[in-house]
């Protein structure tokens, strides 16, 4: 429809059908409209809410979508469709790496091409939005939902949100295999104090635009269709009532002129939040604050018209928000088509279809981060390797969101394996330990429960395993976080491996000298002990739906290791939150003040992190040469009108294999009118190389790179001298340094 009609439309509606389209339904209201359950309980939801509601949440399926349209429709005295949203967060049913995982791809055009398989899957089973990408910063590793953000980087984390907003929506949402992306969680919601969810955050006004917010610009300025507002505070008030952040930063600084959802019960969180005195208070500030759409509480619904008439809100807002919600929908395309790309026949052909899977492979493959390899790693078909531990023969593979894709499409490893190496191989399989005792406390959307091990299966399968890896000339362990162990509500305060398996891992390194440990987790872990003990640590994350044959091919060499760290493991937890871009202190620890205790330091354990951003090995090596510049001075006022430096590094292959390299760039500002960080990520470059071959690589320095949030509040570059460092991961020395005048 024209969108001048829209206007028209609006003027048609009463007032509550007006409020009703800003309520999302949660799915088990729609499905049993006679007996509400869950958020609706308390019966503030009537059937003129439910009917009228302008949009639901997870429901999916090209003929559930339809039924619940149909019936919809015919009590819409306007014909406006139903939007139907959902979290597709990393795949629908072929389902690709965790959000993590694809930051250590370092590849965010990779990411963009998930994004649309994901899309392409969804809309033909009637998903019209997807609340993602998550774009949320984070530092800390004990928050389960860092395994849903891109990492700890604001460059890399903004690179990644637009190429997943491109993914999703595709040239226009009116097409067929396009879903509307959804930026969250706006904002700040990525540092939770302690790492426990839901918790405050408190981060100076400095921090918060320099390194919170430029990822959320990223995914608002690739043409996010929507924006998720985040369960925290932001300065003390919550966002969703947040009328400075929500209507000056992000629709005004921003320009977002998108529709601003709240998450899922945020509105009324206000009240124990402490900064709403009841539902109608809290209804009133989100409105004020902009806030479209009401995620399942009803507040909206059973407040805003009392409101209104009241003289308390006025309809304009009403009318600004109802506008944007039915610009959406036409937008995409629902008002010509209510059943725009439901398609139970496409369903069966596109989802996990081959190619599909191969792109979930490549992705898997292109983020496992080999963290350690004193050379038992690849294995060839003929070493004789016992696999050991409880992601040998289990199909969780997924990571905790993937709720919709069922684990009957995913191989396990150990199935993989046997029809890789056939007959006859000297390759024994075995469970080792479960991947939790029976009774640890796990979180997640699907079946909570663990499987009940005795005390008696534990000790026969750690026997089984130590008499396998006594016999066996290699023993890769599978060990790792359980799926529910990380993502929403799953914070944890020990972030080592579970005790059942450090238990099978200690008998199996005491009968073997060569393990190697492929681990499974949505968070970096604290794997001292495993990389002391262990000849090689590969990090798989939660690989997805292709788990298994990227498992394989990487630790037999048919492919070769090649992602980069984009979350600093820590040392220890004692360490968290650390990150490679922390600020500059007037006592840092350098080398040639080791013995000074006077320094920022800890007495017991070193301040660097086990393994440190942009970290990753391959099978083959690479060396640097020396960094060069081409010239040693730039003009800022020259920078500003678009001149740059050129920052050049030449990379060679000096292994033996064929291999990837992510060569990064990040710079230093040395002195600044605020304290700038020890350095930044400004670039990257992924190159393949054969062995012996050399490539120089070239970096582009200009005004975007070094400019940053001067003490007066503009943005510029300051007169002095920078350090350009150019290598494989955050720690490299390889520098060279220039003036801006
Ligand atoms: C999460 C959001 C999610 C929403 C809808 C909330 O609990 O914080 O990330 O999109 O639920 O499922």
């Amino acid at each position: 429809m024209k969108p001048e009609k829209l206007w028209n439309l609006l003027q048609e509606m009463t007032l509550e059908e007006k409020i009703h389209q800003m309520l999302q339904l949660p799915n088990a209201c729609y499905q049993q409209k006679n007996n509400l359950t869950g958020a609706l309980e308390d019966g503030t939801l009537t059937r003129e809410m439910i009917e009228q509601a302008g949009s639901i949440l997870s429901v999916y399926g090209a003929k559930e979508v339809r039924r619940i349209q149909e019936e919809y429709l015919k009590h819409q005295p306007h014909g406006i469709p139903l939007l139907f949203m959902l979290d597709v967060i990393n795949g629908y049913q072929t389902v690709y790496p965790i959000p993590l995982a694809q930051g250590a791809m370092f590849d965010p055009a990779l990411s963009k091409e998930l994004a649309q398989m994901a899309a392409k899957e969804a809309a033909v089973s009637g998903v019209q939005v997807t609340f993602s990408p998550m774009v949320d910063l984070v530092r800390d590793a004990r928050w389960g939902r860092v395994m849903e953000s891109t990492g700890e980087d604001p460059y890399l984390n903004g690179l990644y949100a637009a190429a997943m907003v491109e993914g999703y929506q595709g040239d226009s949402l009116s097409d067929p295999y396009s879903v509307a992306a959804c930026v969250k969680h706006f904002a700040g919601y990525g540092a939770p104090d302690a790492g426990r969810d839901y918790n405050t955050v408190e981060l100076s006004d400095r921090t918060f635009e320099e390194y919170y917010l430029p990822a959320y610009r990223a995914g608002v300025d690739a043409g996010a269709a929507m924006v998720m507002t985040s369960f925290n505070t932001v300065n003390g008030i919550p966002a969703s009532g947040n009328r400075k952040l929500m209507r000056d930063v992000l629709r005004g600084e921003m320009g977002f002129d998108g529709v601003l959802i709240s998450d899922w019960a945020a509105i009324a969180e206000m009240i124990p939040h402490g900064y709403c005195a009841d539902r109608k208070e809290a209804a009133q500030r989100a409105l004020d604050a902009g806030v479209d759409i009401d995620m399942t509480t009803g507040i909206y619904s059973e407040q805003l018209a009392d409101l209104v008439r009241a003289g308390v809100v006025q309809e304009s807002l009403i009318d600004e928000a109802v506008l944007r919600i039915l610009t959406l929908k036409n937008e995409l395309g629902l008002f010509e088509d209510p059943y725009k790309s439901l398609n139970e026949e496409a369903e069966r052909q596109i989802h996990l279809c081959p190619e599909h899977r191969a792109l979930a492979r490549k992705a898997a493959e292109e983020s496992f981060v080999l963290l350690k390899n004193d050379g038992v790693l690849p294995l060839s078909k003929e070493t004789s390797v016992a696999y050991i531990g409880p992601y040998v023969n289990n199909r969780e593979m997924l990571g905790s969101w993937s709720f919709i894709a069922s684990t009957d499409t995913v191989q396990t490893f150990e199935e993989a394996a046997k029809a890789w190496y056939g007959e006859g191989a000297a390759v024994r399989y075995c469970q080792g330990a479960p991947v939790l005792e029976t009774g640890t406390p796990i979180s997640g959307l699907g079946s909570q429960t663990l499987p009940q091990v005795t005390e008696a299966d534990c000790d026969r399968w750690l026997r089984e395993a130590v008499e396998a890896a006594k016999t066996a000339d290699t023993v890769v362990l599978l060990l790792g976080e359980h799926r529910f162990q990380s993502g929403e509500a799953a914070s944890r305060a020990d972030i080592t491996l579970p005790d059942v398996q450090m238990r099978l891992f200690e008998a199996v390194c005491a009968a073997n000298d060569n393990v190697a440990a492929v681990i499974f987790s949505g968070r970096p872990l604290d794997l001292r002990r495993v990389s002391q003990k262990a000849k090689a640590v590969l990090e798989v994350w939660m690989p997805g739906t292709e788990a298994a044959s990227a498992i394989l091919r990487t630790i037999t060499g048919q492919c070769c290791p090649q992602g980069k760290l984009p979350m600093s493991f820590p040392y220890a937890v004692g360490q968290v939150p650390v990150h490679y871009n922390e600020f500059r202190t007037g006592r840092p620890l350098t080398p040639e003040v080791e013995a000074d205790r006077f320094r920022s330091r800890y007495l017991d354990i070193p301040n660097e992190p086990l393994y440190p951003f942009g970290y990753g090995l391959s099978y083959t090596s690479f060396s640097y040469q020396p960094v060069t510049i081409d010239r040693e001075e730039a003009q800022i006022a020259a920078l500003k009108a678009g001149d740059a430096l050129h920052v050049s590094v030449t990379v060679t292959n000096t292994g033996k294999v064929t291999g990837t390299e992510t060569v990064q760039l990040y710079l230093c500002d040395v002195a600044a009118s605020v304290v700038r960080p020890v350095k930044e990520l400004k670039g990257f470059q992924k190159v393949t190389l054969a062995p012996g071959e050399s490539q120089t690589v070239t970096f582009s320095v200009g005004f975007k790179e070094l400019s940053f949030t001067m003490a007066d509040g503009e943005r510029g570059v300051e007169p002095g001298t920078f350090i350009a460092y150019a290598g494989g991961d955050s720690r490299t020395p390889n520098a060279v340094s220039f003036v801006c005048r």
